[in-house]
């Protein structure tokens, strides 16, 4: 009898302080606390049906670190977490801010000691499908890649056993870890497991192209955003790399950015020259808002950027991708028109989501 009703008394205990805890921090977008029972509460993805149904992309999480509406919120605090930098001054969302679509709108990031990275940081959204992180692929999952940027002595020059330290003596955090993962404990693999959980909520689906092309809202499109599709698929040869959906590839390729590969990309992590100069194709959805481009951040507008595919590309640069083949046949100049280039920009920005560029639950939750 004494067990039970302590067992009882715990369990209001413990619910009455987690509400209280949700509630201090933010009431619209924490969830319940989870059970002391039947542990976190499974998270289910709200994923159009179109991209099921007529792309057969199937939304799955890693086996050991399945999804939670406890996990995901502890993610989002920790990517948000300035204790990950060695002086307190930096999260994950310095460097990936949601108005610039999870991107830095900085040519290079920069560490909290001041000192420059030399590649541009990417965006962080609809990534559960790649197993190849970073411009150089080098981290095989969101989990590995989370390791990364901690330590990183350009970027927050910290080291794990700190920032394991820093939470376990925080005064919500050890709660937020057992509510996470169903027992106590913080370690850096539970960080990296919550900020990825985090990060697989971060799907932006909702363009006015989506609105055209999967829900059959002709109107949703201008013209010129209409023709600007037709180059994007043809004369431009962009969707060969760019595969809808999610406008990204398979595989990585060289683009033809460099006659010599000062960065080797892919090249760089495995030794193997015929890799040099091949990089991650990152996505074009909300292109319009992670500026500037390409891995160093080289151009600053999609203008740039259009006219290095119309007549930039560097043919002789070694380990050029096969789909840049159009390009060699047509000796290097695809001859786009002004108002073709013009409505390939356009195309492009009719991919900018401004539904997930503003969503609260991305933001931070402080
Ligand atoms: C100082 C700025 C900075 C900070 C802080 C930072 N990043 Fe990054 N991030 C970058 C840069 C730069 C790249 C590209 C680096 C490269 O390719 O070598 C990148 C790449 C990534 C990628 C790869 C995306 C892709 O498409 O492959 C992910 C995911 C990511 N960061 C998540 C995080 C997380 C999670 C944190 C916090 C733990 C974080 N970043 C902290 C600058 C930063
Ligand atoms: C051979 C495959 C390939 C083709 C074809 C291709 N791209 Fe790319 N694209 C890439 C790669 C690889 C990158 C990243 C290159 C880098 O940074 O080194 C990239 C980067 C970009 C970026 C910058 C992305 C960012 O996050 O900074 C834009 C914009 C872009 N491409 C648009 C286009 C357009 C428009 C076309 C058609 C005219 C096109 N691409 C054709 C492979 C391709």
């Amino acid at each position: 009898m004494t067990i039970r009703r302590t067992f009882w008394v715990n369990l209001i205990l413990l619910t009455s302080l987690g509400v209280l805890h949700s509630c201090k921090r933010d009431k619209e977008q924490d969830p319940a606390p989870s059970d002391p029972i039947s542990g976190p509460t499974p998270y289910v993805h709200d994923a159009p049906s179109w991209l099921l149904d007529s792309t057969g992309h199937v939304i799955q999480s890693p086996a050991d670190n399945p999804m939670t509406l406890e996990g995901i919120a502890l993610g989002r605090m920790l990517f948000y977490e300035t204790a990950l930098s060695d002086d307190y001054s930096m999260s994950c969302g310095s460097c990936h801010g949601q108005e610039d679509g999870f991107s830095d709108a900085r040519q290079f990031s920069v560490g909290t000691d001041g000192s420059v990275g030399t590649r541009q940081a990417m965006s962080t959204f609809n990534l559960l499908w790649d197993n190849f992180l970073f411009w150089d692929g080098r981290a095989p999952s969101m989990e590995a890649q989370a390791f990364g940027p901690v330590t990183n002595p350009i970027e927050m020059r910290n080291t794990w056993p700190t920032v394991e330290d820093r939470l376990r003596n925080d005064a919500e955090y050890p709660a937020l870890f057992e509510r996470a993962f169903g027992s106590p404990g913080i370690d850096s693999v539970r960080v990296v497991k919550a900020i990825a959980q985090f990060e697989r909520t971060l799907l932006s689906l909702n363009s006015r192209f989506d609105r055209y092309r999967y829900l059959g809202e002709t109107t949703a499109l201008t013209q010129s955003e209409i023709d600007g599709y037709r180059v994007f698929t043809r004369e431009g040869h962009c969707v060969d790399c760019h595969m809808e959906p999610l406008f990204v590839s398979h595989g990585m390729r060289n683009n033809g950015l460099d006659l010599v590969h000062t960065d080797l990309g892919l090249g760089g992590v495995n030794n193997n020259p015929s890799h040099n100069g091949i990089f991650k194709v990152t996505t074009l959805r909300n292109i319009e808002v992670t500026a500037p481009y390409m891995h160093d951040g080289r151009f600053t507008t999609l203008e740039e950027v259009v006219d290095f595919y119309n007549e930039g590309v560097q043919l002789g640069s070694p380990n050029l991708d096969n789909h840049m083949i159009p390009w060699v046949i047509a000796g290097g100049n695809l001859g786009l028109s002004e108002q073709q280039k013009s409505d390939l920009v356009a195309f492009m920005k009719a991919l900018t989501d401004d539904e997930f560029l503003t969503n609260p639950e991305f933001s931070d939750p402080n």
